[in-house]
């Protein structure tokens, strides 16, 4: 295993929670329910993340990646931004701490290989590198502004296969609406279905709804000790997952949610679903 150089300051993390980052609890579970659920409905392919800072959420989703699957990851590290906004951005954010080698020996205090690694400004993927419906899970975590994060979208959606989920980190934070612009907008115009929304990421699809839903739903999340919500948005539900003590008072819709959810209607109903969509795919494979 290849030891990348570190710097005097660097210290190697003993766990996962000691590497600096942006990526919680609430997300790490959901990240994990989709990741393994997917492995275990047969849904496999390649993993994109766009922003991976110091490998916080890298390395979890290391974790879940089958034989014959590749992870990449696409970030600036120490070079240089391709306009001032985005310099800006990285100045204020991420240049004290972040270097590339930090982030390879992050990553291999908990894994043997590194992920491929683009080291470079995410627009460098509309070329299309990644190659079309590869990927069941794009991660998009990289610059804030408007332009960037329509593009990174553009490049999410040429790389998912169309039972793909993509999340979207800072969809509603204050400091990102360039973000939440970008978002919108691709499900306005653009085909992306919201499937789930915790407080700092939006989980969504440009395939089947419905199946997406049964995903994330398999796991009883209520049992498990978090809010459970329901919105519905353009005539389509969208589940909100909390932390229990960030949750709103229960509204109608929501008992009505808690009462779906509870096993084994849901879970039965649910396993249904992808019983039907793995029979499906093996049909179509056949
Ligand atoms: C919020 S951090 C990522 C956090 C990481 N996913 C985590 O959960 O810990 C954003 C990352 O995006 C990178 N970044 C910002 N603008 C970028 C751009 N235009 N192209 C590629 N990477 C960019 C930064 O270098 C930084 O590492």
């Amino acid at each position: 295993m290849a030891t990348p150089q570190t710097d005097a300051a660097y210290t190697e993390p003993q766990t996962r929670d000691d590497i600096p980052g942006w990526f919680f609890g609430l997300d790490q579970a959901a990240f994990t329910h989709l990741l393994s659920t997917q492995s275990a409905t047969g849904v496999t392919g390649d993993v994109l993340e766009l922003g991976c800072y110091l490998g916080r959420s890298t390395v979890l989703i290391g974790d879940h990646l089958r034989p014959g699957e590749r992870l990449t990851v696409c970030d600036l590290f120490d070079s240089d931004a391709g306009d001032a906004a985005n310099a800006a951005e990285m100045a204020m954010s991420y240049r004290r701490t972040l270097t590339r080698t930090a982030f390879e020996s992050n990553y291999l205090a908990f894994h043997q290989e590194l992920p491929e690694i683009i080291q470079a400004p995410t627009s460098v993927l509309a070329d299309g590198r990644i190659p079309a419906g590869s990927c069941r899970f794009v991660h998009v975590d990289a610059s804030h502004l408007y332009e960037h994060v329509a593009g990174d979208i553009a490049v999410a959606r040429a790389a998912l296969r169309p039972d793909g989920v993509i999340a979207l980190d800072d969809y509603r934070s204050e400091h990102t609406p360039g973000v939440s612009a970008a978002v919108w907008e691709a499900v306005f115009t653009g085909g992306l279905k919201p499937v789930m929304l915790t407080p700092m990421k939006f989980y969504g699809t440009w395939g089947d709804l419905d199946a997406a839903r049964a995903v994330l739903t398999l796991r009883d999340w209520q049992a498990a000790g978090y809010a459970v919500d329901e919105d519905v948005i353009a005539g389509n539900r969208v589940l909100r997952l909390n932390n229990p003590d960030r949750s709103s008072a229960p509204t109608p819709a929501s008992r009505r949610l808690a009462l779906d959810l509870l096993p084994p209607i849901a879970t039965r109903a649910t396993r249904k679903v992808l019983r039907t969509l793995r029979d499906r795919r093996t049909t179509r494979e056949a």
